[in-house]
């Protein structure tokens, strides 16, 4: 073998190995960020604005709210289905929200203004929900036939029932309409919808006080939160039906930015931190072979997004303060939260066992066949006849792609196992959620552009 083959070898070699450490192409987050946000666009309920860039969708459900003589169009579906279901709504909004007030600096003007859009699509119809006093509406449409049906959102003629809560301890709400009444709202609002589904909802009593103290800066609102603390079970959770991990790391986060470094909500924000790090001895998460958080719950990339978001917006500020987590004889310090964090988000947009990318319409391999009725059947654009309740069960049996990509919709994921099945018949797996994508807006803000 001459020199110059030997070189040809090594060149060779060099290549393949190269070649074998690349595959982790840096995500696009920048280009995840805009389309996470997008998807909102096609979630939308009611009559949309010119403004409206997601075009296959149409106005629907004009009626909502008629037969109770209230206004309730507007809001965003869940999920793939039609009903809107305000509980799940209220979380999404706040998240995103949050991931507005967090990563503002990180978001480009045009971004944060979509951002801004999709929270206000949220809640100018939770004014509408909470108009008439004591009294909030919680969900319309009607789920069993709702999910009996295959059908656009644009031609839904199933039952459009408005369910409404009463309030049997009126409040002192006056009709003034200044922001904080608004809020106030919003709070009697979480707080009646826990109710309604006979949870335990002390959680979600503190969390609504802890936003209403950084909305209002009334210090009645922190006490609340102080007085009751101890009442609350130990949670490490964070989702839609769970707030215990956003208030441990809200309330902890507020006391840091003001110097305080020691005190009973860090100690909790920490455990909650302990039991997601993989080297923790605590470790209370489980983790898929190829490195994603799994839960047994129906939609997994749930618990992923969630988690993430606190870990990044908790390690900010442990940053800040010049502090790290100590979970047992092991130190998580602020970077290697953030590295879990993006650990989380660079599987979902392609880092995994599958080489495929979770959020639709991002990369070059991703959900195609997503649990989703206006997805999955043609555009009123293109075929404007009305569907029957059965008429679209050819589509959701079909073999070929949805024909309208609901961009930026980041599904229920792959099994524990890391493998996905790219069906619209597993909707734990192919479904996509307003509270998956939520948090990962902030997320993606942060690693698109990180601003400390
Ligand atoms: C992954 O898990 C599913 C469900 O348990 C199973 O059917 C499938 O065979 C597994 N695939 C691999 C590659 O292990």
């Amino acid at each position: 073998m001459g020199l110059s083959s030997f070189s040809l070898v090594l060149l060779v070699l060099g290549v393949v190995i190269f070649k074998g450490t690349s595959q982790q192409v840096r995500p696009n987050y920048a280009d995840a960020l805009s389309k996470s946000i997008l998807f909102f666009e096609g979630q939308r309920s009611g009559v949309l604005p010119s403004s409206q860039r997601m075009t296959w969708r149409k106005d629907s459900a004009l009626y909502d709210g008629h037969d109770v003589g209230v206004d309730l169009t507007g809001g965003y579906y869940d999920a793939g289905d039609n009903v809107k279901f305000n509980f799940p709504m209220a979380f999404t909004t706040t998240v995103l929200a949050w991931s507005a007030v967090e990563f503002a600096s990180s978001m480009d003007p045009v971004e944060l203004g979509h951002t801004i859009e999709a929270v206000r699509w949220a809640t100018d119809y939770f004014l509408k929900a909470t108009s008439i006093q004591n009294k909030v509406f919680v969900q319309v449409g009607d789920p069993y036939s709702d999910h009996a049906c295959w059908q656009r959102p644009e031609d839904m003629d199933t039952k459009r029932t408005a369910y409404a809560v009463t309030s049997t301890n009126p409040g002192s709400e006056t009709n003034t309409v200044d922001p904080t009444v608004r809020v106030f709202r919003f709070a009697l609002f979480i707080v009646i919808l826990a109710v309604i589904r006979y949870d335990c909802i002390q959680d979600e009593l503190l969390w609504a006080a802890a936003w209403l103290f950084k909305a209002s800066n009334q210090q009645k609102y922190w006490d609340y939160v102080a007085n009751n603390f101890n009442s609350l079970t130990e949670v490490r959770e964070f989702g839609w039906d769970d707030k215990h991990g956003g208030i441990y790391v809200f309330m902890a986060n507020e006391l840091l930015s003001k110097g305080n470094n020691d005190n009973v909500y860090l100690q909790h924000a920490d455990r909650f931190v302990c039991s997601i790090v993989p080297e923790s001895p605590t470790k209370g998460v489980t983790y898929s072979p190829g490195g994603l958080i799994v839960k047994p719950v129906g939609s997994n990339m749930q618990n992923p997004t969630a988690i993430s978001f606190l870990l990044l917006v908790y390690s900010r500020y442990l940053s800040r303060a010049n502090k790290v987590v100590q979970c047992g004889d092991k130190i998580a310090n602020p970077q290697r939260l953030q590295e879990i964090a993006k650990g989380q988000v660079d599987y979902i947009l392609g880092n995994n066992p599958m080489k495929m990318s979770y959020m639709v319409g991002y990369g070059s391999r991703f959900p195609e066949k997503i649990h989703h009725r206006g997805s999955s059947l043609p555009s009123v654009v293109v075929h404007p006849t009305h569907y029957r309740c059965q008429d679209g069960h050819l589509f959701f049996l079909s073999k070929y792609p949805n024909p309208n990509e609901l961009t930026g919709a980041v599904v229920g994921g792959p099994l524990p196992n890391d493998t996905y099945i790219d069906s619209r018949e597993d909707f734990r797996q192919s479904e996509p959620t307003t509270y998956i994508n939520a948090p990962l807006v902030g997320l993606l803000a942060y690693f698109s552009n990180p601003q400390i």
